[in-house]
């Protein structure tokens, strides 16, 4: 297994954009009824890999500051959406001026910050009535079925040290909910889990089990074999646990 690391995404730039799949319109959807997608709105997309926030936030007309540490990603983000500012900094570090953005986002990258810095840090960096979301992409959903190719997948993992395996498959939704109010700055706007099924072939596969940084290549290759197996084409059943979390 590799070891987790918060740079293996920008050395993986190209793959990342192309394997990783968009998050569902359900999630821009609840967004925009919420009132978080004015026009002419202020975003700050944390974390923010090569786009896959930046875009749609872009498309719903706001202005978007782009925070990503990845130089590659970075370079890759300045590329395909010109209109970003992009700041090349940690969460941490970033620049944001106070009361500068009425939307913060965190999309598949909260984990990765130290949340005692970048809690404070987002609650001022917001307008008053400002408001932080944040999601991620679960590649697996435990209320489904276990698909065949889900049982390879299980039989991947298993074979590594027990020390390497992932932890408990929950979405945690509720423990992170906990985190992210626990110091005072936010209370819950609104907590869902979306699910979302999508098909994928081997060659999607292999890239994207690529780009998870608990994936060694040789796994990945693995993944893709075990699609070629079941007949070249599988369906995978994914949750989006999306928080939304308004200014104290
Ligand atoms: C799984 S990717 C998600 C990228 C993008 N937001 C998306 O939804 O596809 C995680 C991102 O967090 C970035 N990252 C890692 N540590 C970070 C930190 N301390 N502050 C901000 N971003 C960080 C990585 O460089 C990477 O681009």
């Amino acid at each position: 297994m590799a070891t987790p690391d918060p740079m293996h995404f920008d050395a993986l730039a190209e793959l990342y954009e192309r394997a990783r799949p968009a998050y569902p319109d359900a999630l821009w959807s609840r967004l925009r009824e919420l009132g978080a997608l004015r026009t002419g709105g202020r975003a700050v997309d944390l974390g923010a890999g090569t786009g896959q926030a930046t875009g749609p936030l872009l498309r719903a007309g706001l202005e978007v500051t782009a925070v990503e540490p990845g130089e590659r990603l970075a370079a890759r983000l300045r590329e395909r959406y010109p209109a970003a500012t992009v700041q090349v900094a940690r969460a941490e570090d970033a620049v944001l001026a106070p009361g500068s953005f009425e939307l913060a986002v965190a999309a598949t990258s909260i984990h990765w910050m130290k949340r005692e810095v970048v809690l404070p840090k987002v609650h001022h960096a917001l307008t008053a009535g400002g408001r932080f979301a944040v999601w991620r992409n679960a590649y697996g959903d435990t209320s489904v079925a276990v698909t065949p190719f889900r049982e390879r997948i299980e039989a991947i993992v298993a074979r590594r040290d027990a020390l390497e395996r992932p932890g408990p498959s929950e979405l945690e939704t509720d423990r992170w909910a906990r985190e992210l109010t626990a110091r005072g700055h936010f209370a819950i706007e609104l907590i869902e889990e979306l699910r979302w099924s999508t098909d994928l072939d081997e060659q999607q596969v292999r890239g994207l089990f690529t780009t998870f940084s608990d994936w060694s290549p040789a796994e990945a290759d693995e993944a893709a074999i075990a699609v070629r197996e079941l007949g070249g084409l599988v369906t995978e059943h994914y949750v989006t646990p999306l928080i939304v979390l308004a200014k104290r």
